[in-house]
């Protein structure tokens, strides 16, 4: 029987929406270490900007994330490379599950954060709607967490990423194919 080269990669939708969320949270992390850095040292214009792309790209991602996990659950995953020993791929599995809840709960504490600081407008005209009474004090301690999460997605991405790295360049299996854009087989 010919073995469907498709069934060991994770499906063109899925590829997109994973390097689309990689492409985003690639420019959205750095804005938000660059914009608190600079925060008082830069123009209220150019400080602004920086808040509100942040803002904004923060719940693009929240709505490719939720449709990429509705998606992940129905379709579910391609089955576990042969070369992978159980007790690493439940270690990915993790990580990926752990990364998904991060990528859905950062948005949502930044969301409900500004919400309480009582600021609705990106860029001066884009509404957010807002469904609750300032309170900065609370603003600030959400904000923490939501500073938090974010450090911690960061350290996973890096752990996923040397994984993967680790896959490709030693063990040279098929690992980073099952993601990769084009459906070659890098295995
Ligand atoms: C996956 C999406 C997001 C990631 C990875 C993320 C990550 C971060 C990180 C790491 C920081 C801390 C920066 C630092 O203090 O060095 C931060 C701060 C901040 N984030 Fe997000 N964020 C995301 C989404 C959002 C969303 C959706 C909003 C609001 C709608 C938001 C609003 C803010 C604000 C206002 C700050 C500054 C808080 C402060 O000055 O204490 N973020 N974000
Ligand atoms: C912001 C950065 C990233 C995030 C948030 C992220 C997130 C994820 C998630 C949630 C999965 C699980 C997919 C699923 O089963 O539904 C996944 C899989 C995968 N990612 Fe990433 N990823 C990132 C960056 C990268 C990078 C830079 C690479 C490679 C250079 C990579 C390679 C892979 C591979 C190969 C898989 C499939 C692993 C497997 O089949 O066991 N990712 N990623």
């Amino acid at each position: 029987m010919i073995e469907d080269p498709n069934a060991r990669v994770y499906s063109l939708a899925q590829r997109t929406l994973h390097w689309l969320t990689v492409l985003l949270i690639l420019i959205t992390a750095p804005i938000a270490l660059i914009m608190t850095d600079t925060f008082g040292k830069v123009s209220d214009a150019v400080g602004g900007f920086l808040y509100d792309s942040h803002k904004l790209i923060g719940v693009i991602i929240f709505f490719v994330v939720a449709a990429r996990l509705i998606y992940r659950l129905k379709r579910g995953a391609p089955p576990q490379e042969p070369t992978v020993p159980p007790l690493q791929a439940l270690a990915a599995e993790l990580t990926h599950w752990v990364m998904y809840a991060l990528l859905i709960m950062i948005p949502i504490g930044g969301y409900i954060a500004l919400q309480y600081y009582g600021e609705i407008k990106l860029f001066g005209w884009l509404p957010l709607p807002s469904f609750v009474e300032p309170n900065k004090n609370l603003s600030e301690k959400i904000f923490s967490i939501h500073k938090l999460a974010g450090f911690a997605l960061i350290a996973l991405v890096a752990l996923h990423f040397s994984a993967a790295m680790f896959h490709r360049l030693v063990l040279k299996d098929n690992v980073l194919g099952r993601m990769w854009p084009s459906q070659k087989n890098l295995g």
